[in-house]
């Protein structure tokens, strides 16, 4: 089982059968509240009859298409409605078929990109520590998370990765983006005088880091990691798999932080976690400078065999429409995100919580590590929170919660105060 503790779990499965809006059904017959959107990636809600049918209707209309010099409308319109919801710049999208891929598909078009242009020199990426971009190889190279990188030997060569944005002593307890640390950004700088600009091809961060356990930026970070990379030449990838799809209460975190990058990775939410898919979309000056040569060639030598696979582009094209008519994508930016937030702040002094943080409707508790065993304690409140009726999700000691963006104020009064009760009969 992939990123599970499979001795554990085999001794005490953990099992869901069935799932409708914001609850799962365990095997147990149990009533589990979702609150972290399946794994940051059903925001729509779960089991949406619109999405369900559409994925039926076209599995038994063209099940597939070759993705290899054939098309379908559907990819097409799809590619145009994200086009339509992405910030203003990304005109152009490669499909794929998951996050991992998504970076990957990313980083080569940086390269080729540059190679292109006839600057071939750039072949460095530059990722940032703690960053989480998949498990594939490009991605656990500029990822800064040591335990998915450490097992698995020489990673991609010509990799920096800047400083995180996580000061604790400093920013405890904000709520939403702190004022100081922009001046993180400026190791960007640094590493650009030690390579040379030259030499660098991207940077990729996350927004606002997920995986980690929800690191939200500070004020101006990202504006200027987007000066900095301006001026060298630098192109500036956001990793969007978690921030897109309305999760901050913009379409896009680009959007929320008003920084317009070259590249927008994406997936999860793409098809409401219905059908694998991902996503990159790309400027059209990236696109415009590999649409040169023989017109017979191919253009780009990368591609996947599902590539904007008809099924799950009816999922997708269903899930964005479903995103529209219920105002989803910008849900979180109203009344019932400050309730979000209002609740998880409403747990600190409880026992072990030592940080909490929010944006949008993501947030984390931070839990003081039991000493000599850490990820244990954050551990058990997740398994406690299973058994309780809730679903959370933990990395470490912290606990990451995102429910669909569908939540409702009762919802967040179940999660919130279930997870007190929790943490206050933890060892
Ligand atoms: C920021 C980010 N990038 C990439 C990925 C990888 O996505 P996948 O698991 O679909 O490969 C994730 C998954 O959580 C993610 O959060």
């Amino acid at each position: 089982m992939p990123f599970t503790s499979n001795r554990q779990f085999k001794k005490a499965p953990r099992m869901f059968v069935g799932a409708k809006d914001m609850f799962y059904t365990t095997s147990d017959g149990r009533q589990v509240l979702d609150g972290t959107a399946g794994l940051w990636c059903v925001n729509a809600g779960h089991c949406r009859p619109r999405i369900a049918q559409a994925i039926g209707e076209q599995a038994a209309e063209m099940d597939y298409a070759p993705a290899f010099q054939m098309g379908h409308p559907k990819a097409f319109e799809l590619a145009n409605a994200l086009v339509g919801i992405a910030p203003e710049g990304m005109n152009h999208v490669l499909y794929t078929n998951s996050g991992s891929e998504s970076v990957e598909t990313a980083l080569k078009v940086a390269l080729a990109y540059h190679r292109v242009k006839g600057d071939g020199s750039r072949f460095r990426l530059i990722g940032r520590e703690r960053g989480y971009h998949g498990v594939n190889f490009g991605g656990i190279s500029v990822g800064g998370i040591v335990t998915n990188r450490k097992m698995f030997g020489t990673l991609l060569t010509g990799v920096d990765h800047l400083p995180h944005t996580h000061t604790p002593g400093k920013n405890q307890f904000t709520r939403g983006e702190r004022e100081e640390g922009a001046n993180l950004a400026d190791e960007l700088e640094r590493i650009v005088t030690l390579h040379d600009a030259s030499t660098i091809a991207a940077v990729i961060v996350e927004p606002v880091a997920g995986s980690t356990g929800v690191l939200i930026p500070p004020k101006g970070y990202l504006q200027k990691l987007r000066d900095i990379t301006k001026k060298h030449g630098i192109l500036l990838i956001f990793d969007e798999v978690i921030t897109g799809f309305g999760r901050l209460g913009t379409p896009f975190a680009a959007d929320y932080f008003g920084v317009i990058p070259d590249m927008i990775v994406a997936a999860k939410g793409l098809t409401n976690g219905t059908i694998p898919m991902g996503a990159v979309m790309v400027t059209s000056e990236i696109h415009d400078a590999f649409m040169q040569g023989p017109e017979h060639m191919i253009e780009f030598f990368h591609g996947y065999t599902y590539s904007g696979n008809p099924v799950a582009s009816a999922a997708g094209l269903a899930t964005l429409e479903v995103y529209k008519e219920e105002g989803l994508l910008t849900k979180g930016a109203g009344e019932i995100g400050k309730y979000w937030e209002d609740a998880l702040h409403s747990l600190k002094g409880l026992p072990h919580v030592i940080d909490i943080r929010n944006l949008g409707l993501v947030g984390a508790v931070e839990l003081e590590p039991i000493a000599g065993s850490p990820t244990k304690r954050a551990f058990a409140a997740f398994v406690k929170a299973f058994e309780s009726g809730i679903l959370i999700r933990t990395t470490g000691d912290i606990i990451a919660m995102s429910p669909p963006l569908m939540v409702e104020k009762s919802h967040i009064d179940q999660l919130i105060g279930t997870l007190s009760t929790i943490l206050k009969g933890l060892e």
